[in-house]
């Protein structure tokens, strides 16, 4: 194999997990960022990011001398063969991403430039951000040297990023040369992964394509809960019979609050925003970007069904992260959904294990933040899951029942058998399945 000079610019999740994992498999790699801070604890081996299994890997690629960590942005570039743009794309207010990290990356590719170069774009960005590029380094430039711009999307999952990375299922490389596709496919040949070797525009538009069409499989499956709700089926054994027909598959079925994080929502509106620049007509993903905001409103109105005024009344809010293994709240349903309890007059007490800190940054001090599961439900009215960590999910159920003042559970991710909390005596309301009595106990906490 032969092992490449990379540099990658931003030291995000893309960034540094693309980056690390390039080192491991035996490439030398840069991961550059503007932020000295960041830099400065990463040449400490600390992540800034929860990752399970990156500080590891991280450890291992600087001690080989494989992996580097710079602010010198200039001469990582003049070292490069390769450079990975992989620098944020935030959601503008229209719903468009904002290409201003994008574009300082380039100019400055441009400005020091000394050499051939792969210029490869692995943020995600809107179809024709490619041809940009192209012409930001050639300004920046003055077209001096030859170089070729490919579009190579990361289809990570955070939480298991480090493994998707390793164990990925394929490799879009979009590029105009032949010549310059060969050189990233040859990058990636320690991954033994598929290479699917594209135009630039199709590399680009597969990013938003795959990421719609996980959001739709979402909120296709939750219109699905809601309606069983009404007909008394479940929702879990309409997904398992959908999911045996290998043309449906069985992933991405699961029913709950809708999707959160860092990507669905911001390319479901970032493709709504291409659609409507390109004057196409897309209602699909008009209706997957309004269930999904309706779907997170939706505990809210089961708790109001069961309480009542939500009042006065004491709700305990267990998972904050917009899924398990990671501390990332960036459009985590917690952060629509405590909001309106707290407009309503609750008293909310949250816990998550890891992502406390960046929800209280968004929610700040009217939400109490607890240090375990069995302090946040002690007492209280009701409790509503919003993440499913195992940490919430394994506890002991059987002790916690007997701690809050109603057994009252809204389960926002489905995470156990309605029969088994019943048997365990909760009041036990799901997404989307049948409510099942709860066997009557005499053991509570006196209030
Ligand atoms: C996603 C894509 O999976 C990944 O390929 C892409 O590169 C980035 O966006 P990520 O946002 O990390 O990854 O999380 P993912 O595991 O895909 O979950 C996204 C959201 O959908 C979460 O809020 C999760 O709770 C929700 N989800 C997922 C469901 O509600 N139901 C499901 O069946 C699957």
């Amino acid at each position: 194999m032969k092992s490449y000079s990379i540099a990658v610019i931003g030291t995000g999740y893309v960034g540094l997990v693309s980056g690390t994992c390039f080192a491991y498999v035996g490439h030398r790699v840069v991961c550059c960022d503007v932020d000295a801070s960041k830099i400065e604890r990463l040449k400490r081996c600390e992540i800034p990011i929860y990752e399970p299994g990156l500080d590891k890997l991280v450890a291992e690629g600087m001690q080989q001398g494989r992996l580097r960590f710079t602010t010198d942005i200039d001469a990582a570039i003049q070292a490069a063969d390769v450079i990975f743009i992989a620098v944020g794309t935030p959601m503008s207010q229209t719903g468009e991403a904002n290409l201003d990290y994008v574009q300082q990356a380039a100019r400055m590719i441009g400005t020091v430039i000394n050499g051939y170069k792969v210029i490869v774009t692995k943020s995600t960005v809107p179809v024709g951000t490619g041809r940009l590029i192209a012409q930001w380094i050639g300004e920046a430039s003055h077209n001096q040297y030859s170089f070729d711009i490919v579009s190579n999307p990361e289809f990570l999952r955070e939480g298991s990023a480090v493994y998707d990375c390793l164990n990925m299922e394929r490799t879009v490389i979009g590029a105009d040369r032949p010549e310059a596709a060969a050189i990233i496919a040859e990058l990636h040949e320690p991954f033994g992964t598929v290479v699917l070797k594209t135009s630039i525009e199709s590399a680009e538009l597969i990013k938003y394509a795959s990421n719609c069409f996980l959001a739709m499989k979402i909120s296709y499956i939750n219109s699905i809960a809601n309606l069983c709700d009404q007909l008394g089926a479940d929702v879990d054994e309409v997904a398992q019979g959908m999911g045996l027909d290998s043309r449906i598959g069985h992933r991405f079925l699961q029913a709950g609050i809708g999707y959160g994080g860092s990507c669905f929502p911001k390319d479901t509106y970032a493709l709504r925003h291409l659609t409507k620049e390109a004057g196409c007509s897309f209602s699909i993903l008009e209706a997957v970007i309004d269930t999904n905001e309706q779907q997170r409103l939706i505990v809210i109105d089961k708790l109001k069904q069961s309480l009542g005024t939500l009042a006065g009344k004491r709700i305990a809010v267990l998972g904050l992260a917009f899924k398990p293994n990671t501390n990332d709240v960036r459009d985590a349903p917690s952060l629509t959904i405590i909001p309106k309890l707290l407009e309503a007059g609750a008293i909310v007490r949250a816990y998550d294990p890891v992502a406390a800190e960046e929800a209280r940054h968004v929610l700040g001090d009217q939400v109490v933040y607890m240090p375990s599961v069995q302090d946040t439900v002690m007492y209280c009215d009701a409790c509503l899951i919003l993440t499913e960590w195992e940490q919430i999910v394994e506890s002991d159920w059987e002790k916690l029942h007997s701690s809050m003042s109603r057994p009252l559970l809204i389960d926002g991710r489905n995470c156990w058998s309605a029969e088994k909390m019943a048997e365990l005596g909760f009041e036990y309301i799901s997404m989307g399945r049948p409510f099942v009595p709860q066997r009557e106990t005499s053991l509570r906490v006196p209030v």
